[in-house]
Order: structure tokens, then sequence, then C-alpha cells
């Protein structure tokens, strides 16, 4: 595993750049990915350049591609911080702008841009012996930077936890933290701004009525419990839980610890009758949770899963500048509307999610020779091309397309082909998405890339059909597999 060393060495010329820009008075734009990890790198970023007088702005996109660089080519602003996105493509941005340009990511990038980086321009984890994929999210290393700029920005650990477990890296044993992201914990927690507790991990633990913090949990998945509200009020009340407080719905964050042995009881009793759940899955709800001190018991932002899914949902929702504001500190009006979009966001999922199941066609699943389990996924005239992400990660939780490796597509606005691919849960292929994604996309005149687990890419229509050949030969093939642990994002 790898540590910080190389990396702190690293952000010592990298900051003397920035400051070099911000001391110029240059006017920076930060472009940034739509999704939780992207919202907080950039904000953090931002915030970090603007405390030291920067005049600067964020902006967020889906995804990098050769129509976004020439859009920053044609804005002429004098500088650019690309955060969470631009893994492989730091030859066009040399291209399109000179120099004017840094890339903070934590993508798995090929050695050839780490071998061409003379100018210091790409802080990469990988470059430093850190796997991007576990180790350390985009908002963890806009943190590092911000903290070698400044000790003062160490109060911004807290978001780069945020991004942490909104990247899925809470992938050590009950869902810790491994690496640099550990070392990142261990500053916010000493600096008071986040506890860690061993709990229930339900969805919506500081917001959500106990049953339906239940009903929306699905990893692991119960069934009868997942999305099965009525069953989760009925098994909880026949166990004598305690679900009101003077007329008002209980949260999970507000029982004791007895009252919390109760609920798993129930929980397990109930599941030893079913026979298509494993008792394991008691042990697999019991998991490191991860609180935001600062925050208003019963807020969205309290919980840092919580947080990372209402950011994910400005972004998705078209709204990140709401999320940015939130990140910055605003608590007001743009916490209300977060919440609002939050509400609209998960509305839309579902929406998408059943229309999916309903249409037989849209899911074909293939058990090949090779040991490839696949599923894709077909959302074309459904889901909206910035939505493909967060609807991937849901389905890769069902346990109708468990053990696959899931590419999920949709038409996107421009007529390209977006596919965005996860390893279902129970998936034990080795094939690594990152580099799959990348390689077809490239053999087909489009872009991607990714990490091991979570994936995605945009291909120009009608190269639709040997893009999909390239992705069956390659799940199979032994040069784009993997070592690295995967769990699905
Ligand atoms: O869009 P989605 O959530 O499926 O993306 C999964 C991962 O793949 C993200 O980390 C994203 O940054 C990366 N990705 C990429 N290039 C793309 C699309 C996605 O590197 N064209």
């Amino acid at each position: 595993m790898g540590d910080s060393t190389r990396l702190v060495q690293a952000l010592k010329p990298f900051c003397e750049k920035l400051r070099s820009v911000v001391e110029s008075g240059s006017e920076i734009a930060i472009i940034t990915h739509l999704d939780a990890d992207g919202i907080t790198s950039g904000s953090i970023i931002s915030l970090a350049l603007a405390r030291m007088g920067a005049r600067c702005s964020v902006r967020t996109v889906s995804d990098m591609n050769p129509s976004v660089i020439e859009k920053m080519k044609s804005d002429g602003h004098d500088f650019y911080v690309i955060t969470d996105l631009g893994g492989g493509m730091a030859a066009n941005f040399r291209k399109a702008l000179g120099d004017r340009w840094v890339v903070i990511d934590h993508h798995q990038i090929p050695e050839e841009e780490i071998l061409t980086d003379d100018a210091g321009q790409v802080l990469n984890a990988w470059k430093f012996g850190i796997d991007g994929g576990t180790e350390i999210s985009a908002g963890g290393m806009a943190y590092m930077v911000a903290s070698a700029l400044d000790r003062k920005n160490r109060d911004l650990s807290c978001i780069a936890i945020v991004s942490a477990v909104g990247d899925r890296q809470d992938q050590g044993d009950k869902k810790s933290f491994l690496g640099v992201n550990r070392e990142i914990l261990e500053v916010a927690k000493s600096a008071g701004l986040v506890k860690v507790d061993l709990d229930i991990m339900l969805t919506g633990r500081e917001t959500r009525p106990l049953h339906e913090a239940l009903a929306f949990t699905s990893f692991p998945y119960i069934d009868g419990l997942t999305w099965n509200r009525d069953n989760c009020h009925a098994v909880l009340k026949n166990a004598g839980i305690k679900l009101k407080d003077n007329g008002r719905w209980r949260v999970p964050a507000e029982f004791s610890q007895e009252e919390k042995s109760a609920i798993l009881e129930a929980i397990a009793k109930f599941v030893v009758t079913s026979s298509k759940t494993s008792a394991s899955v008691i042990d697999d709800l019991i998991g490191n949770v991860y609180t935001l001190t600062g925050e208003d018991k019963r807020s969205q932002l309290r919980d840092a899963r919580e947080f990372a899914t209402l950011l994910n949902a400005c972004g998705r929702i078209g709204k990140s500048g709401v999320g940015v504001a939130i990140c910055m500190g605003d608590r007001n009006a743009m916490l209300t509307a977060g919440e609002e979009i939050n509400a609209e966001y998960r509305t839309t999922l579902r929406t998408y999610i059943s229309t999916i199941f309903s249409e037989k066609w849209r899911v074909s699943s293939s058990d090949d020779s090779g040991g490839g389990r696949v599923a894709i996924v077909n959302g074309d005239g459904l889901v909206a091309e910035d939505m493909l992400g967060a609807v991937s990660s849901l389905l890769s939780g069902s346990p109708t397309l468990a053990g696959r490796l899931l590419f999920v597509r949709t038409l996107a606005q421009d007529g390209s082909y977006r596919f965005s691919s996860r390893k279902a849960l129970g998936c034990t292929s080795n094939a690594n998405l990152g580099l799959i994604m990348r390689h077809c996309a490239e053999q087909n005149g489009g872009t991607g890339g990714g990490h091991a687990a979570a994936a995605g890419c945009r291909i120009p229509s009608h190269s639709i059909d040997s893009f999909l050949a390239c992705l069956r030969s390659a799940i199979n093939d032994e040069k784009f597999a993997t070592t690295a642990a995967a769990t699905p994002t």
C-alpha cells in the first residue's frame, strides 16, 4: 500500500506553481467532474485558492472530452485547474492550453503520461505508488494540495472524507479507510471535525425514520426488507422497537446501543426465515459510520455518506453550483435547495430503475464461455446522460444483476453513446473496467477511463457495434486484468 511520502515531496513544487499563478493575479477556472468527488475536490481547491486571494470560478462537466477542451481554449481563462478528470489527456491539454493548466486526480493514468510530465503539471495518485481507486479520492488529492498551501486548510479534511465515501473508498475492514484516506481521517478526527463509530449502516441514518432507513438500505440487500417499507415497519414494530418519540419518527442515529442490539436481533430473526438471504448480512450491516460533528443533528450533511449523496444529486440534476456552495460553507438557502434537489433526484432514479426492470428488452445478460458474466442495460431514450453513473451504481446492488460485470448505456444529447460500468454485488471478475473502457473507447474514436470497479466512456454512435465487440473480447483478456480488490462503486 502506498503512503503519502512521495506525494508530499511532489506537493512542494506543485504548490509553488499555484502560488505564482495566484500572485500574478491570474483568473483561474476550476474544471471538475459533476459527481460528489468532483464537486468536493473542485470546492476544496477553490476555497484554498480563494483564501490566498485568487480570483477563481468552478465549472462542472460530466466527462472530459475534446469539445470540453475546445471550450476551455476558447473561454480564454488565464489558468485551469482540472480536478477528478483528465487522466490520459495531458497531451491534449498541452496542445490546447500550453502550460496554463494543472490536473489534480486519482484515476489510473497511462505510463506514458507519467513519463512525459516533465513540468509536473499532473498531480495524480498513481504517479506516487498510491492506488487512486481505494487509497485516495480526488477530494483527498485536492485536500493534500490545500493543506500543503496552508496548514489552516486542514479544516477542509472533513470534506475530503465526504469525497472518499462518495467514491466508495471505504473498502477496508468494516468499511474503514485505507492508505492516505486513513491519514486524512486522522487529521479530521484530531481536529474534532469527524467522529467514527462502528454502527448499523443504514441509508439516511441522520434523517430517515428507522423503518424507512432500513428499507432504503441496499448494501447489503436483504430480501423482503430492502425496498419494502411496510415489511420493515412490521418487523421492527413486532420486535417492540420504539419507532416514535412524542409523535415524531426517530432516526437511526437516535437509538441507544441496547436498542440497536434489539434492532439487529429483529433483522436476524427475519433473515433466518428467508431462504434467499445469507445470515452473514447481519455482519455486513455493521460498519464504520463517519459523522461530521459540526453539522446539525438530523441534517443531511451530518452523516458523510448522506452528504455525498446530496452532492451527487446536485451534480447529476444539473445544479452543481448548489453542491459547491454547500461544500464552501453555505448552510441556509443552499442547503434547503440541496434537499429539494435530493428529493427530485430520488424520484427520477426510482422511475428509471422501475422502467428498466419493467421493459424487459432493456436488460440483456449473458454468461459467456470465457467466464465473464455480463449484463448490458440499454437506457436509450430514458436515462439522462448525467444520471447514468448513478443508475449503474444503483443497479450494481440489485440481486437480479448480482455477480455480473455491468454496462449501462444511453444516447447522449450530442448523438454519442455514453457507457457507465460497474462490478455488481458479488462480482468476482478480475477485469479492470477503467483500462477496458479507455482501451475500447480509444479504439473506437471515443474517450473513457476510470477505476477497476467503476468506469465510463463516450463513443461516437456509428462505432457502437465494434465497441461492443471490443468490450466482449477485452473483458476476458488478461492484459486488462487487475489484481486490486474490487468492490462496487
Ligand atoms: O460516470 P460514472 O459514474 O460511471 O464514472 C465512473 C468512473 O469513471 C468515475 O470515476 C469517472 O470519473 C470515470 N470516467 C472516466 N471517463 C469517462 C467516464 C467516466 O474517467 N469518460
